[in-house]
């Protein structure tokens, strides 16, 4: 668990425990960008095996943001005996709407971002908004981007509600509120339209044979930027200063209008994202796309926009 989760819910979760008689132990990780590494999941495998764990009966839960998941995942799901049932409970936004979803685990290696890891599904991810409650506006935010990204690829409604409700949802941090009839439930319906459009991308590409992905949106340029800014951007961050970059490219070789491309900067704006960072030189862009061009078959792949909510490769 997480150590900032810990401070705000562990006492909730031991009881939780208690009341179903479960033989658990809980082990508080500092997880970070910076501590998102192999020394982590060693120290992870370690206390694992001191608890003499039965990777039969017994799961792994791993409770936190998306450092915690991948951490634990890949401690869990693939190096400790080999397999360890592993359940993921994300406690942020960002993770809730991404990192809850897919098989993938990671961590950085020799300064590049998620380069160890494993394609190793849990066995459950169990979904509670409530915990969004107490993470900071920025990190509300950062997982909109990934929300976003989304919307721009694959529904054009997800969008107009991200336009219509943004505000509202960073203000709420994604609690669902009674009394407010303009707004809806959007916060379920924005958490469960970014779910199911991720699912539907990954669930046939699990192992990811299919190099043509879209929800590699914003990840062509951004794991260069993040990791070299670190820690001023964080994960959704660095997303979304790629994704209005390649908005612009998108624009640029006619796939989307002028007034596409300005609502798509527009409603980042609006959702308090940044859409530059100095650090984003044309040095760094460069050396993203070779990195690209060497790990996706010869080929580029751009996924680009082609207008509000559909996309395709370039
Ligand atoms: N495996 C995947 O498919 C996948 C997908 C997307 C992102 N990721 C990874 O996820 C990571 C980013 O995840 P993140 O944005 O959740 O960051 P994070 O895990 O670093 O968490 C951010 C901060 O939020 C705090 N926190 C967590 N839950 C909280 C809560 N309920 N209340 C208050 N504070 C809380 C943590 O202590 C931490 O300091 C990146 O490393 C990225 O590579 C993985």
């Amino acid at each position: 668990m997480d150590t900032t989760v810990e401070q705000l819910y562990g006492s909730k979760v031991r009881k939780y425990f208690e009341v179903h008689n479960v033989v658990y132990k809980i082990l508080t990780l500092e997880t970070t960008e910076e501590t998102k590494s192999m020394e982590l999941v060693l120290h992870i495998l370690e206390e694992v095996h001191k608890f003499g764990l039965d990777r039969r009966t017994e799961p792994i839960i791993a409770i936190g943001g998306g450092v915690c998941l991948d951490s634990v995942g890949l401690a869990a799901a693939s190096l400790y005996r080999r397999r360890t049932p592993y359940i993921r409970v994300p406690t942020t936004l960002l993770s809730y709407v991404d990192a809850s979803v897919g098989a993938k685990n990671g961590v950085n290696f020799c300064n590049c971002k998620n380069k160890l890891g494993t394609y190793t599904p849990p066995i459950a991810t169990f979904l509670d908004r409530s915990f969004i409650q107490t993470i900071p506006r920025r990190h509300i935010s950062n997982g909109l981007g990934e929300i976003l990204k989304m919307a721009i690829m694959k529904h054009k409604g997800l969008f107009e509600l991200l336009e219509k409700h943004g505000k509202y949802l960073l203000d709420t941090k994604f609690q669902s509120r009674n009394g407010l009839a303009c707004h809806g439930d959007a916060a379920l319906t924005t958490t469960r339209l970014a779910i199911q459009t991720m699912l539907e991308e990954l669930a046939p590409n699990l192992w990811e044979d299919d190099l043509d992905r879209l929800v590699d949106y914003g990840h062509i340029i951004s794991p260069e930027l993040e990791m070299k800014v670190l820690p001023s951007l964080m994960h959704g961050e660095a997303v979304n200063i790629d994704m209005a970059f390649m908005t612009y490219v998108s624009h640029d070789i006619g796939l989307i209008t002028s007034e596409e491309k300005n609502r798509m900067v527009q409603c980042m704006r609006n959702l308090e994202l940044p859409v530059w960072h100095k650090g984003c030189s044309l040095q760094l862009i460069k050396k993203a796309l070779a990195e690209r061009f060497k790990h996706s078959g010869g080929k580029l792949r751009l996924p680009l926009p082609t207008g509000l909510g559909t996309a395709g490769m370039s």
